[in-house]
């Protein structure tokens, strides 16, 4: 069984091709990058157009698979920008139809957790998923995933990002304030904000830009901002393992690529007898394999989907998913 994946839920536009045993025969992805500014959703859907036939290509070529060894065409149904979403949508219905195949709609935050368990030594984690749009704590109980705390107002990784635009750091700023932040020090005073299980960033947002007003260092800044929003992710990835006794933590979005992050999230598992897994960074980040192979999954479990199932939907919710293949 070989599937292939399309991923295009934000900024990124990816085809992955996996086969049963989750080898990755291909992951080929394109960003979308604003020249000024944050993400305009119609922009990046214009760039997921022009990009995503050639990474077919690209992608069955690396794999070194025709077109019609495709046996499941999958694609990311949500949640994610509208345009984004409906134009890999149509390329994958294009895709499915002309191959005459099955096609699966996915949820995006649930294939970062698959890819993980596939490729990492983890068997039944809680995902630490920090990215861009999406900031949740999700693992698997009673027949489902569920999703145990969640930001309540932006992703870490926007704010970041406009924290990035307000300080003059530019566009993609995380691993811009990951730099600055090691010549930090001084723990400034921020919003810590954790409200039961859930958190909200955008305060802690306008509370270091008007830090900066006040004549604060840039390196303080960023080091308090990081201090502050990895400890909120770290409290609430701790409370969910103990409230569901697991053991394991997965960490997965294009954040976890901060390695204060993962140090945090190390600590507080080595200091519970708990293990941390971090898959490679190209499956961390938004990427086609993984919507491939939890199709695949999907699949093997007897889901099929007309294409009237296949509406996108900017709002999936990952606790949704009817999951049969557990
Ligand atoms: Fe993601």
């Amino acid at each position: 069984m070989i599937c292939l994946g399309i991923e295009g839920t934000a900024h990124t536009c990816g085809v992955g091709i996996v086969d049963e045993d989750a080898n990755i025969l291909a992951n080929e992805l394109d960003m979308y990058r604003p020249e000024k500014g944050g993400i305009h959703p119609r922009e990046a859907a214009n760039h997921h157009s022009d990009v995503v036939v050639p990474l077919i290509r690209k992608a069955l070529d690396a794999a070194g698979v025709e077109m019609k060894e495709i046996d499941v065409v999958c694609f990311s149904q949500g949640p994610g920008l509208g345009p984004c979403l409906r134009t890999v949508a149509t390329a994958a219905r294009a895709l499915a139809v002309s191959l005459d195949r099955p096609i699966i709609g996915v949820n995006h935050c649930i294939s970062h957790l698959e890819i993980g368990v596939a490729k990492t030594d983890c068997t039944d984690p809680v995902l630490l998923y920090a990215s861009g749009g999406n900031t949740q704590i999700i693992s698997f109980a009673n027949g489902r995933y569920r999703i145990f705390g969640e930001t309540l107002d932006i992703g870490i990784g926007n704010m970041f990002d406009k924290l990035g635009r307000e300080l003059g750091l530019g566009y993609y700023a995380g691993p811009k304030i990951e730099k600055i932040a090691q010549e930090g020090s001084r723990l400034l005073d921020l919003p810590y904000s954790v409200k039961g299980m859930d958190m909200a960033f955008s305060g802690i947002m306008t509370a270091a830009v008007a830090h900066r007003a006040r004549g604060e260092s840039l390196e303080d800044i960023c080091f308090s901002v990081q201090e502050t929003c990895f400890a909120m992710l770290t409290e609430v990835t701790e409370r969910a393992m103990a409230h569901i006794e697991k053991g394991e933590v997965l960490l997965g979005g294009g954040v976890v690529q901060n390695k204060r992050l993962r140090a945090m999230v190390a600590r507080m598992t080595s200091d519970r007898g708990a293990e941390m897994f971090v898959p490679e960074s190209r499956l961390c980040i938004d990427n086609g394999a993984m919507i491939a192979w939890t199709g695949l999954l999907m699949h093997n479990a007897g889901v099929r989907m007309t294409i009237d199932d296949t509406k996108v939907d900017q709002r999936y919710r990952t606790d949704e998913v009817e999951v049969s293949w557990r």
